[in-house]
Parts: C-alpha cells; sequence; structure tokens
C-alpha cells in the first residue's frame, strides 16, 4: 500500500500576474509552489490586464506541475469579487486572501467558492499580515480543524506587517511571527514565513531561512528565482537529521524495545515521541528523494 507523501512548502514563489515572463519562467523553476499575483505586485491600473493574462497561462501549456496558488485582492475591494471568480475558473490548487483581519474575511471567500459549487480540492491559504490578524490569529487557525473552511496554509506578510505596525526591524516581528507557528500547529495548517525583499544578498538570506526552519516554519515565501534553492535546501532534512531518524527507528525496531516507551542512544533520551518525529522526518525525505533531489 502507498502512504501519502507529505506536501513539500519549502519554497513558495510569488509571480506577478502581469509579468509575462516571470508566468512564463515560473514553469521551470524548482520551487514546490507558486503564488501567482493579482494584488501587491499588480499596480491599479494593470488589474484588470493581469487578471486575463492569468487565466489564459494557466489554461496554456506552460502551467507549472507544481502546487498553484493565486493571490486575489481583498474580497471588499473593486477587484476582489471578479478576481475570486477568475481564480476559481482556473482551478489553482489554492487562492490566497491578502489583508485577512479574522475568520469572517474567510468564512466570506468561503461561500463565495461554495455558491460557485468549487471544487473542494480548492483550498484557501490567508496571509496574516494585518494587526487584527496577528490578534486573531487563533480564531482564524480554528479554522484549519474544518475541512469546510478549506483552510490550509498561514502566510506571514512581513512587509505589510511592518508596514503597519511600523515595526522596522524582523527582531521585533519575531513574536507575532511565532504566534503564526503556533496557530498553525494549532489548526493543522502549513505556516510559511515572509519574503526577504533583499534578493541581492544571499548571505542574508540564507541567516533568514536558518531562522525561519528554527522557529518552526514549514517553508519561506520567496520573490525571486536565486532564492528558490537555498530555501529549499535549508527546509529539507539534513544528513545528520536523517541518519539521527533512522537510529531512533533503528532502537524502536528491536525485539527488546517493542514494548518499551524510552530506550536511551548514544547517551541520549529517546521517547516514542521522538520515534513519530523521526518518521515523519523520514517520509519528508523519502518525498524529496522522489522528486530527484
Ligand atoms: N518569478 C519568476 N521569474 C522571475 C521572478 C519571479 N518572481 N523574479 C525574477 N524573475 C526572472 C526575470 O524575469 C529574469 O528572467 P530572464 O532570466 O528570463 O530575463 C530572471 O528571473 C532574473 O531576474 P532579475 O533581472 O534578477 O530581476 P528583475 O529585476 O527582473 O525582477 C523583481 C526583480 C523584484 C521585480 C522580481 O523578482 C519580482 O517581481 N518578484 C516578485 C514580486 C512579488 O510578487 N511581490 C509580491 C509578494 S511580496
Ligand atoms: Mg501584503
Amino acid at each position: 500500500m502507498h502512504e501519502p507523501l507529505p506536501r513539500l512548502r519549502r519554497s513558495v514563489l510569488y509571480v506577478p500576474a502581469s509579468n509575462e515572463k516571470a508566468l512564463k519562467k515560473s514553469a521551470v523553476l524548482a520551487c514546490d509552489a507558486v503564488v501567482f499575483d493579482l494584488e501587491d505586485a499588480v499596480g491599479p491600473e494593470e488589474k484588470a490586464e493581469a487578471r486575463e493574462r492569468l487565466r489564459g497561462f494557466l489554461a496554456g501549456p506552460d502551467r507549472p506541475g507544481c502546487e498553484a496558488v493565486i493571490r486575489i485582492n481583498p474580497l471588499s475591494s473593486e477587484w476582489g469579487t471578479e478576481d475570486l471568480l477568475a481564480a476559481r475558473a482556473c482551478r489553482p490548487d489554492a487562492i490566497l486572501l491578502p489583508k485577512v483581519d479574522g475568520p469572517r474575511d474567510i468564512l466570506d471567500a468561503v461561500a463565495a467558492l461554495d455558491e460557485t459549487d468549487a471544487p473542494r480540492s480548492i483550498r484557501i491559504w490567508a496571509m496574516v499580515e494585518t494587526a487584527r490578524a496577528v490578534l486573531n490569529i487563533g480564531a482564524i487557525a480554528e479554522l484549519g480543524r474544518d475541512p469546510a473552511a478549506r483552510l490550509s496554509c498561514l502566510v506571514a506578510g512581513t512587509n505589510d506587517i511592518a508596514k503597519e505596525t511600523r515595526v522596522s526591524e524582523r527582531a521585533y516581528l519575531r513574536p507575532w511571527l511565532m504566534q503564526i507557528v503556533l496557530a498553525a500547529r494549532a489548526g493543522n495548517l502549513t505556516a510559511l514565513d515572509g519574503v526577504s525583499n533583499d534578493f541581492r544578498d544571499m548571505e542574508a538570506f540564507a541567516r533568514e531561512c536558518t531562522e525561519g526552519r528554527a522557529m518552526g516554519f514549514d517553508g519561506k515565501t520567496v520573490i525571486h528565482p536565486a532564492q528558490i534553492e537555498p530555501a529549499n535546501e535549508t527546509f529539507s532534512p539534513t544528513a545528520e537529521e536523517i541518519a539521527d531518524a533512522e537510529a531512533v527507528v533503528g532502537e524502536f525496531a528491536k525485539p527488546e524495545n517493542r514494548f518499551r516507551g524510552v530506550v536511551s542512544i548514544k547517551g541520549r533520551m529517546v521517547e516514542r515521541l521522538h520515534l513519530e518525529q523521526s518518521e515523519a522526518l523520514l517520509k519528508k525525505a523519502r518525498t524529496i528523494r522522489k522528486r530527484g533531489e
């Protein structure tokens, strides 16, 4: 029997729907998911044209094979409803809602999708990028436990949070980013770290990826092709972690340990909860290997 493989969302690339060249390029990049953007990356005068361009692109032969997500404008904006209908027609894996303030914004989008009999396979991702979203994060994440709410992923929108709160350094955003991770775990959701704007500074980017991973994020949103590989690398299990996990699985598989709750490996206490952690890590590593990485 085949086990379901975990979804990888190590690198999630934003692609402005207004940029024909970037759209075409997205098909050949090694990111785990693409977010086609109709919102912040598209100017007000370009909105309608970008929507049509995206529709044509996703119906054509260059549609990427990875997870495809469309970020629409807020439903309360003049473009929101048309964006949602156009996005739904493109049958993406998910629709990413910007400027979510609380559960109501997600439930409104769910109602609009349900009204058009949108397939259940179309999930919702939510940007957490307003002060109210951070304050309401527990209630937002609760929706993750309700399959009818379609919610599958929380995305930190660090540029907008910084703008609204006037926080100017990532160091001071960390408590809110940790709230997002905690909420994602409570709601069984993926948590994605915010973008690094300075796409030429690869050292700073690598540091930010390492930090995001240690904070518990599943992956990083990226804005430039050069950021994909380092994000994939950082959010993949290392050879050392894989060897450790194999040792844990091997230890519990020994006949004398079959019924034991705790064992010791090289002076370290290892419990069955570590066995579960190790099995999840090995599963992720297998998924990555299957991709030929
Ligand atoms: N997706 C796909 N392709 C991209 C890309 C992206 N996000 N960003 C750059 N590229 C492509 C360029 O088209 C160029 O392609 P080419 O080699 O065929 O000419 C190549 O990668 C190199 O790009 P580069 O010249 O280094 O950058 P740029 O000046 O063209 O673009 C940005 C810089 C920041 C404008 C661009 O990366 C971008 O628009 N990023 C996404 C922004 C976004 O979506 N923001 C909203 C969410 S935060
Ligand atoms: Mg934003």
